[in-house]
């Protein structure tokens, strides 16, 4: 499989059979890590790492990354370049192009991400846009098959506001790779109807099957994995945040939808996850609304069945594997 010269913006333009290719190599990569062989052949080269909103998993598992593999890093942070502001993301491709062997972008619309690969003359990788979030879903699937060996067939709910990157990249993962992909949510928040065709095109190609459900009981019941995320994505107004909570409070992951879901079922999250209120943001939002969590409770979140700190490692590992393919394997 080559994947050298490629970007990699969303996985819908990715085969089953690459993203397969990807999830063994990242297997591959962990392994050797795990067991001190060290895979350091990318000496000399460098990545530039553009964050134009925060992070703390996808930053790191590409330093971490990178640096394990012998390549040099530069962080450019949501405020300290000229990028979107005083020069255009074209202008910034182009000159980053010229210095670095590959350039990770953090930020807002997807076509962002897409003109600077358009433009880059280097590969691009997208660590999440609105819309997609590609390289959290190599970490998740890696996770699902490290628990079930196999993805095949496998009942993924999604609980929450299906419609943004989570949502979207979740449904095109099963999609590609024969899973049973169901979006528990209120009508409002289904992911949007092109894309739920064209997800419908890939999974008839796959043997996995869409659901779109309102009905918890229904949706989750003998699930293989329960997923959600926060409510309020990166980049959206505070306003939001009421609506949010009372809409979206019924799909919150209790240790009742676990029960309803298979015995061996796991519970996964991108993180940051709002499962007790003991950060800023949390606390304001608890006092403000005489809540104690939001979209998972501490108990699912800190029981053996959740697996999130598992999927949070994957990170580094897939991402490691995303830039040994696509710089091209040593
Ligand atoms: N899951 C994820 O992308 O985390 P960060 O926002 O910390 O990078
Ligand atoms: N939907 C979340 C994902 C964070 C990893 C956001 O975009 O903020």
């Amino acid at each position: 499989m080559d994947l050298k010269g490629r970007n990699f913006l969303t996985l819908k333009d990715f085969t089953p059979e690459e993203i397969t290719y990807l999830l063994d190599l990242a297997a591959d990569l962990k392994e050797k890590k795990k067991s001190g062989v060290p895979v350091d052949h990318y000496h000399g080269k460098n990545i530039a790492l553009i964050f134009e909103k925060t992070s703390t998993r996808t930053r790191c598992a590409f330093e971490v990354a990178a640096h394990d593999m012998g390549m040099g890093t530069t962080y450019l942070d949501p405020s300290g370049s000229q990028i979107g502001k005083k020069e255009s993301i074209e202008d910034t491709a182009r000159v980053l192009g010229r210095m670095y062997d590959g350039i990770e972008y953090r930020g807002f619309g997807q076509e962002i991400v897409e003109d600077l690969a358009k433009y880059a003359g280097v590969p691009v990788w997208n660590g999440l846009t609105n819309e997609y979030h590609p390289t959290q879903m190599l970490a998740d699937m890696l996770t699902i098959r490290e628990n079930f060996g196999e993805l095949k067939g496998r009942k993924l709910v999604y609980m929450g506001d299906a419609r943004f990157n989570m949502g979207n990249s979740l449904m095109i993962a099963c999609s590609k790779l024969g899973m049973h992909f169901v979006a528990c949510t209120t009508k409002e928040y289904f992911p949007n109807e092109e894309l739920v065709e064209t997800c419908k095109g890939y999974a008839a190609q796959s043997g996995a099957t869409i659901t779109l459900t309102e009905d918890v009981k229904e949706g989750t019941k003998d699930a293989d994995v329960i997923y959600t995320d926060v409510w309020v994505s990166m980049g959206e107004p505070d306003e939001v945040w009421e609506k949010r909570i009372k809409e979206l409070s019924p799909y919150k992951v209790t240790k009742e939808v676990m029960a309803n879901a298979k015995d061996t079922a796991i519970f996964l999250h991108c993180l940051p996850a709002f499962h007790d209120l003991k950060t800023k943001i949390g606390a304001e939002m608890g006092q403000r609304f005489g809540i104690e969590d939001m979209e998972v409770t501490d108990e699912v979140f800190e029981s053996a069945q959740s697996k999130v700190f598992d999927e949070a490692e994957n990170r580094m590992h897939t991402i490691k594997a995303v830039m040994v393919a696509t710089l091209g394997e040593f």
